[in-house]
């Protein structure tokens, strides 16, 4: 027995029913679980935002590539019931892979151009998960917001641009980057990491700090910022770098002039945990 009163479904039929009978907005939180303050920060968004709150606890397995982590995925549930319960969320939807995915990979979404670059050239089917999955979601649960965080700042383009191109009904909320005090952006991955790591990590934020103090005074071209960048976190002993780029907010393409709200994206490698992160630099 638990004194939790948010509510546990996980079956499509019953969820949709729940969001049928709601009244007033429906906010939607889709996690992987192994919650941390960045994912809490969008459920108190949505409860500070609409009269119901729905976050959904599901480890995808289409947008892990075979070579990667989806067994080692840190699985965390009770926990993270007790957080949602003690934000004020109202049901955390729990599916089963089957009741995702009832006769495996079937039907899939091609992701939108915006996916391509970046996290799309280096995990290739990464989006086409990402967005098969959200867009069941999406249909399983209508809400009227769904809360994404900007740590993931490329997921959020590929989403809006399907959100788009598919004429579906809901807004989309971004939600600024939780970080830890010694500014490590908050991961579920973060629990790879030992300490030696943690600290070598800080140093991608640092970056970042430096690359927008430069951009700020445009000092260089966007380009030479990042390459300054990628030296800089080299030099730091970051050595397994997948892309540090300075790009244009919606179109992710890289920059070679400064844009109102260039953003800088970064994914590196510290130990055997890849770590993304990103920063606007010019706004
Ligand atoms: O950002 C995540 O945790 C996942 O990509 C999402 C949006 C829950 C889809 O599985």
């Amino acid at each position: 027995m638990n004194n939790r009163r948010i509510q546990v479904i996980d079956t499509a039929v019953e969820m949709r029913g729940w969001v049928t009978n709601a009244i007033g907005r429906v906010g939607l939180v889709p996690t992987m679980g192994a919650l941390h303050e960045g994912h809490l920060s969008l459920a108190q968004e949505s409860v500070a935002a609409c009269e119901n709150t729905v976050a959904t606890i599901f480890v995808n397995p289409t947008q892990f590539a075979p070579d990667e982590d989806l067994d080692q995925y840190p699985r965390t549930l009770d926990a993270d019931l007790n957080q949602l319960d003690a934000i004020g969320v109202d049901v955390a939807f729990v599916p089963s892979v089957d009741t995702m995915y009832p006769n495996g990979e079937e039907v899939t979404i091609q992701p939108p151009p915006v996916a391509r670059r970046w996290e799309g050239a280096n995990r290739p089917d990464h989006f086409s998960g990402v967005c098969t999955i959200v867009e069941k979601l999406f249909r399983i649960i209508p809400a009227d917001i769904a809360f994404f965080g900007q740590k993931d700042f490329q997921q959020t383009r590929v989403i809006m641009a399907m959100v788009r191109q598919l004429g579906m009904d809901i807004d989309l909320r971004v939600c600024p980057i939780v970080r830890e005090p010694s500014g490590l952006a908050m991961s579920s991955r973060n629990q790879y990491l030992t300490d030696p790591d943690r600290e070598l990590a800080t140093s991608i934020h640092r970056v970042l700090r430096e690359a927008q103090a430069a951009a700020q005074v445009r000092s260089s071209s966007p380009q030479a910022i990042a390459r300054e960048a990628e030296t800089k976190l080299k030099d730091a002993g970051i050595s397994k770098i997948d892309y540090v780029a300075v790009v244009d907010p919606d179109s992710l393409e890289p920059l070679d002039t400064w844009h109102p709200q260039s953003v800088m994206v970064v994914a590196a490698y510290v130990g055997s945990t890849r770590l993304i992160d990103n920063m606007f630099l010019t706004s």
